[in-house]
This record gives C-alpha cells, structure tokens and sequence, in this order.
C-alpha cells in the first residue's frame, strides 16, 4: 500500500492531484502523470530537509514525489544517478521506498547525506550553540591561533584561491567555525554541523565570499561586496535547519549514497525500480565544480585535486582525450548545424551527447524490464542556436530500446531557482521562450 501525504505528516499542498486508476497499465499511468501539470508553482517546497542547502537548478520535490508515488510501491528501489542535493532520494525516503543516489560531486554528497539522516534536536541545538560560543571566544581571544590554523590548513594553490575570494576577517571567522565542527565527535551531529557551514558559501549571491554569483558559469569578484558576518549567517542558518528537522524523522525509507560517475554504475542490470533524475545542462551552463570549489576548499579539498575531477563532469568543455560517440540522426543534425557558426562549441555538444549516450545506456542497463527513467533537463543555446536537448535525449534514448512515452514541457519558477545565465539569446525570442522551460522525458524499458 502506497502511503499518503498525511500518513507522512507532510503538508497537504504535496499531495498528487492526479486521481489513481487501479486498473491502468504501468505505461498508461505514466503517460497520464506527463500530461498532468508539472508547473508546481506556488507550492510549498522548504518541507523536510529540502532547503538546507541551495543547489543550482535542483528541482521541485514535487516532481520526483509525483513520479515515485505513483510509480513505484514502498521498500522498491528508486535511483537518481546524478542526485545532486538528493531531491529525488529524500522523497524516497519519506516515502518509505529505498533511494540511491549517485553523483561524482563530493558537496553534493556531504549535503545529500546529512539532507537524508534524521538527526537528535536537542543534541543538534546544543552542539551547534556550543560550536558559535567557542568560535566566537576564539575570536575574541585567540586571533593568533585562528591565522596559524589558516596557514597550516591550505597548500599554496588553495591559499591563493581562498584569499582571492575571502576577506581576511571572513577567513577568520570561517576557521573559528570549522575548526570547532571538527571537534563534535559525533558523525551525524557533525554532518549536520558542516552542511549549515556550507550553506553560508554557497547561496545565488555567493554567500559569505566576494563572489556576484555562483551559479554562472565564472563567477564575478566584487570588489564593493561586503559580505555580512559569516558568524551570524551561521546562527541563523542552524536556526533555520534546525527547525525543520523534525518533519525529517517521519521518513520511513533507506537510502543509500555512493560516488561514482553515472556513465559507468557500480550496479547490477534489472534492479531498479525507477530512475528520475536531472542531469546537467550542456556546454557547461552550470559548472558544479567551480562553484562548489568556494565550499570544499575549507573541508580539506587541494584546488588543484577538484580541477581534475572537474574534467570529469558531463557537460564539460574539455575535448582532449575524449571519446565523441556516434549519435543519432537528428542529433547529429543539431550539432552540424552549430558546426557551421563554430566547430569547437559543435564538439562540445557531441560530447555532451556522447556522455548522455553512456549515462542514459547505463540507466536502461540497471532499470528493470517495464520500468521507466523519468529524465529531467533544460535546453541550452550555443551561438544563439538552440541546442534541443530535449528532443536528442529523448533520440537517443530511443536508439537505446527505450520507448519515448512523451516529452512534457513543465514552466520554470525563475524566482525560486539557481538557473545558468542567459547567453546569447534575443530577448522575446523563441529560444529565450525556451530558457524559461524545463522538460521531462518519459522513458519505458519494455518488458519485451
Ligand atoms: C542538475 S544537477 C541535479 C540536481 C538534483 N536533481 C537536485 O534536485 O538537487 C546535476 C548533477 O549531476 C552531477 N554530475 C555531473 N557529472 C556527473 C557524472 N559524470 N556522474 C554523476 N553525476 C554527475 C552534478 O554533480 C550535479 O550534482
């Protein structure tokens, strides 16, 4: 029996409008929720852990909530393999199924982890009081100590980032608060402790760094950002975690986190019982690593360590040493169309195509027969061209054995979200029309 939103004692603005029909084949039923509205605007989405930490271009709860209700049964297996702030894997825990996520970034694991594991209140709330006293004391009397610890902890290369894009009294206080993090022994607690650290870096307007915005893809210095005192962001960030942590204890399902790359799962074929995941956009449009970098310097991670595994993104403009696949026709039209304006940019969408072909292989590979992969993903334009992501995704999965049950178009909330900046694109134009939407592709692995 699939549980409600009220047995869950999640708020009612979460639960499905879309009436269940028993008798429906599997194939139907997933017809029937792509054409349903998938907008979700003017719902409330800040329930369970979802806001602990902003994520550029995270989708609604609702949408993988939708999807797993209506799809899948509790203890069933649901995977997003690039989970990205766990959207998809918390809403499977709440409702009692088993998610997995997989992702190659290293925050959003740290966040997706503590985002999925109820943690003690009380114990939370005074560890985390006693993390702000002793930093600030710290600051207070031991400013020496805090510049020693600076030094100590950052080989040149980060150092030279971190100064870059910190004030020196930011560093401070960042230190006094990570190095008391440290201190709590406690995995959970500490988990919990760290993402809120986290939290105060990463947000649209860069947070406590000098950063404009850390969802584009270079973020900008500001010479005239006086970033505000990363101590009291801190407090009200707990503040705020804390709060709703308690709706968190009500999930009754496991999930499991592992790094990996999710063109090639660690995972057994036919196992899985629905994917819904939202991949990067091409051509780098939100580059995860740059701005993630501003956070997982100070959890201990080289620069230079990050710079490598940045290559490793999909949607990455690198093109030495990388394997261009052959894809699809009309997908091929589309990159030969940008070819003729610029070949380099027509090659980093081949390989964007490319790095999908594996994934979306890898999907059907671990999906079990007559399940779906619900695929989530904006379009891009490169040279003012319209990359049609949508459309070659939904080819290529195609090309794959998938069936391609539809393609529904869902509005984006702008205000709500991290999205990549608009380049290139006239305003008014249709591809400016696009830049506002979102697609949702629905794959079916027949049952053959
Ligand atoms: C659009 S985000 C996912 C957002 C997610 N749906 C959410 O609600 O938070 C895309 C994710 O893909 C991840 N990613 C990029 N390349 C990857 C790869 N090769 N393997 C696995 N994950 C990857 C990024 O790190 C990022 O977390």
């Amino acid at each position: 029996m699939q549980m409600t939103a009220q047995q869950l004692r999640l708020p009612l603005t979460v639960e499905p409008v879309v009436r269940r029909q028993p008798d429906m084949t599997y194939r139907a039923k997933l017809e029937n929720l792509l054409s349903d509205d998938l907008d979700f605007h003017g719902t409330n989405s800040a329930y369970a852990s979802h806001n602990f930490h902003s994520f550029p271009a995270k989708f609604p709860p609702q949408l993988p909530r939708k999807f797993i209700e209506w799809l899948t049964d509790p203890g069933d297996l649901v995977l997003d393999p690039m989970v990205g702030s766990g959207t998809t894997v918390l809403e499977a825990f709440l409702l009692g199924r088993r998610g997995l996520g997989v992702d190659i970034d290293p925050l959003a694991l740290r966040l997706c982890k503590a985002k999925v594991t109820p943690t003690a209140l009380e114990e939370v709330a005074e560890t985390g009081h006693r993390v702000l006293r002793d930093a600030e004391v710290a600051l207070q009397r031991n400013v020496a100590s805090l510049m020693d610890s600076l030094d100590a902890r950052f080989d040149d290369a980060t150092r030279k980032f971190v100064d870059y894009w910190f004030l020196p009294e930011t560093q401070l206080e960042l230190i006094a608060l990570i190095r008391e993090i440290e201190k709590v022994q406690n995995p959970i607690t500490r988990g919990f402790l760290e993402l809120a650290f986290s939290a105060i870096i990463i947000t649209k307007s860069g947070g406590v760094s000098r950063a404009r915005d850390l969802a584009h893809t270079r973020p900008h210095r500001v010479s005239d950002k006086v970033p505000r005192s990363a101590i009291a962001q801190y407090r009200h960030r707990l503040k705020k975690n804390i709060q709703s942590l308690t709706e968190l204890a009500y999930g009754t399902g496991g999930v499991a986190l592992l790094k990996g790359n999710a063109q090639s799962l660690a995972l057994q074929d036919n196992t899985v019982d629905l994917i819904v995941t939202s991949p990067p956009y091409a051509s780098n449009a939100i580059d995860y690593m740059r701005a993630h970098k501003f956070s997982l310097v100070w959890f201990g991670h080289p620069v230079k360590e990050l710079s490598k595994l940045r290559r490793e993104y999909i949607g990455g403009e690198a093109l030495t040493d990388f394997h261009l696949l052959e894809v699809p026709n009309y997908s091929t039209q589309v990159i030969t169309r940008i070819a003729r304006y610029d070949e380099r940019k027509a090659r980093v969408l081949h390989r964007y195509y490319s790095e999908m072909t594996r994934s979306l292989s890898e999907m059907y590979r671990v999906l079990k027969p007559g399940k779906a992969a619900i695929v989530v993903v904006g379009t891009s334009t490169m040279r003012g061209l319209d990359t049609e992501t949508q459309i070659c995704l939904g080819e290529i999965g195609e090309s794959l054995g998938f069936d391609l049950v539809d393609i529904a178009v869902r509005k984006l909330d702008r205000d709500k979200r991290m999205m990549p900046a608009r380049r290139s694109a006239r305003p008014n134009s249709q591809i400016e029309e696009r830049m506002h939407e979102e697609y949702v592709i629905g794959l079916y692995k027949p049952d053959s």
